[in-house]
């Protein structure tokens, strides 16, 4: 495979050692391991570990920081909106000590869907409420309905808009004179995606207490510029996320209909339930991407998969990792992902399986 897949080899086998070394000493602290943008997220969750939270509700109150945020464009209030200029979120959540998860997909005016979807865990029969039928659950149970969409955020549809096509009525605004919160957005996520709707973005959070208890989230505002009603891999348990308290907890950022086609959240604790160690399962889940992506349209000329996707994860003992298919993204920027423990919140270079995108 690459460089990075036999240094990675060599890591594990290394890790492994160690691991083996401290044996049964090894105990589980607080630990919660996060997209990047969840350095925060998983500061506070593990904060909250340490007063004995239970972990979901640690993991959630981490979420909600980054769906609270208009700052983050890819999760909960100020959301990029669909192609209709709504946002529409999705969420799951899901516990391991009880083995029960809720979810909603295509949730609009609510900027929590982390804690409605834990609801829908508590409260229902049911896994997953979508649409109007989610809203509504939402409304009864107390959560505002508000328009989550921001200036930003409909400045950068308005500017999509006028891209989108030569043979519309809208007419491209002069580059000279761009709205600073459009360079912004523009400098952050590059012009191309304008062009071709996001993959990046969502948070995922897996968190562990000193019980030695799991349990992940995923909240998201999915693709920028999606079809109404297009779902992705965040809302989806056994996809975006996936907890078994015996084994540990796994979820994904990125294509989220690649990540569907291969259930990666649950394929991933079933690699860590082999004994893998946490970034090996989320590197052989992102290969089995790799190897399952056959459509031309979605790979580039060295035929891998052209679009970007990570896996973080965190076993029972307090191993944990992260895999991206791409060192760097098509910006340059390092795959990273957000990590804290007794030691305090920091961000780490997650492992990959290709360098660059070409
Ligand atoms: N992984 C987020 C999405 O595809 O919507």
């Amino acid at each position: 495979m690459t460089i990075s897949r036999r240094q990675l080899l060599g890591t594990a086998a290394a890790a492994t050692a160690v691991v083996k070394a401290a044996g049964a000493q090894k105990r589980p602290a607080p630990l919660a391991v996060s997209s990047a943008n969840g350095l925060k997220a998983v500061e506070l969750a593990v904060r909250r570990m340490q007063q004995g939270i239970d972990p979901l509700d640690a993991a959630i109150a981490g979420v909600n920081l980054v769906e609270d945020d208009p700052n983050d464009m890819t999760v909960g209030y100020g959301g990029v909106p669909n192609e209709e200029c709504v946002v529409q979120l999705d969420a799951c959540v899901m516990h391991g000590p009880t083995a029960r998860a809720g979810a909603v997909a295509s949730l609009e005016g609510v900027r929590n869907p982390t804690k409605v979807a834990k609801l829908v865990m508590e409260t229902t029969d049911h896994v997953l409420l979508v649409g109007p039928g989610a809203r509504h659950f939402a409304s009864m149970n107390g959560f505002a309905v508000e328009n989550l969409l921001t200036e930003k955020a409909r400045k950068v549809w308005l500017f999509w808009k006028q891209n989108l096509s030569e043979k519309d009525k809208w007419l491209e605004p002069d580059a000279e004179h761009y709205d600073p919160e459009l360079k912004a957005f523009i400098e952050e996520f590059g012009w191309d995606e304008f062009r071709k709707p996001k993959t990046g973005g969502t948070i995922h959070l897996s968190a562990l207490d000193a019980r030695g208890d799991l349990a992940g989230c995923t909240s998201t505002s999915g693709l920028f510029f999606k079809m109404p009603g297009r779902v992705g891999d965040s809302p989806i348990i056994g996809a975006g996320c996936f907890t078994d308290n015996e084994v540990g907890s796994a979820g994904s950022t990125g294509r989220g209909e690649a990540n569907i086609l291969v259930s990666g959240g649950h394929l991933t604790v079933e690699l860590m339930r082999q004994g893998k160690h946490p970034r090996e399962a989320c590197l052989m889940t992102l290969e089995r991407i790799a190897k399952t992506t056959r459509e031309k349209r979605l790979l580039d000329a060295k035929g891998r998969p052209n679009f970007g996707i990570r896996f973080y994860a965190v076993n029972k003992r307090g191993d944990y990792g992260s895999a991206s298919m791409y060192a760097f993204s098509s910006s340059g920027k390092r795959a990273q992902f957000a990590v804290a423990d007794a030691s305090g919140a920091r961000r780490e270079d997650c492992l990959f399986l290709f360098e660059r995108p070409s």
